[in-house]
């Protein structure tokens, strides 16, 4: 059997990460992430991501977060789901959903199909949003943080809205978490979400 894959999907400093190392230690599953988790990732990422003060064009960082994402599935993830393991990744198509179709105002549709294309039609079994709430979106940190953290609120607010019409509109494919409570309560909540959903 083809192992089953779970996205953690949200907005910064929502403690995205650790729940995904979290999540995957007790499914007993690959851990990957996205931008990044390949050679070619590694440059991808920084090439994205770094802040250099020259423009980068909204479709060239579209088509750079999909060039990642086609190696990514290549290399790491439909190697691990079909040998039959489980893989969560921190980030995965609905990055790209949320982040240039409708930060970046690409829309939703056009950017999926750039995705599909660059993973050859794979999309996750599940995507859990971790949703911080009402409150400041997307808290800054005291660093400057890389090119698309520095965005304004705005853009930050679109990609949180963006995220939550997307989880509404496919809620067999997204769950909801309120990521406000402590990591062990939301911790709880994710993989009840999942075992809710997949026969994981
Ligand atoms: P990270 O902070 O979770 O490592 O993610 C890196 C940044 O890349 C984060 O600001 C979200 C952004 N991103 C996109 O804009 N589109 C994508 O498709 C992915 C995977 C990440």
């Amino acid at each position: 059997m083809t192992g089953r894959l779970i996205a953690l999907e949200g907005g910064e400093a929502v403690g995205k990460s650790t729940q995904a190392r979290l999540l995957a230690a007790r499914l007993d599953a690959l851990l990957t992430f996205e931008p990044g988790d390949t050679g070619l990732g590694g440059q991808i990422r920084s090439l994205v991501l770094t802040a250099t003060g020259r423009p980068l064009s909204h479709r060239a960082e579209a088509l750079l977060m999909a060039a990642d994402r086609a190696q990514h599935v290549a290399e790491v993830i439909r190697p691990a789901l079909d040998a039959g393991t489980h893989v969560v990744t921190d980030r995965f198509i609905g990055s790209s959903l949320a982040y240039q179709g409708f930060g970046r105002g690409l829309g939703a549709q056009e950017v999926l199909a750039v995705s599909l294309f660059a993973t050859g039609g794979l999309d996750c079994d599940l995507a859990v949003l971790l949703d911080a709430g009402e409150g400041a979106p997307w808290p800054h940190q005291a660093s400057p943080g890389d090119r698309i953290e520095a965005e304004a609120a705005e853009f930050h607010r679109r990609v949180r809205d963006g995220y939550r019409a997307l989880a509404a509109q496919n809620p067999g494919q997204w769950a909801v978490v309120d990521g406000s409570g402590s990591v062990g309560e939301v911790a709880e909540a994710v993989y009840a979400a999942v075992r809710e959903r997949l026969d994981v």
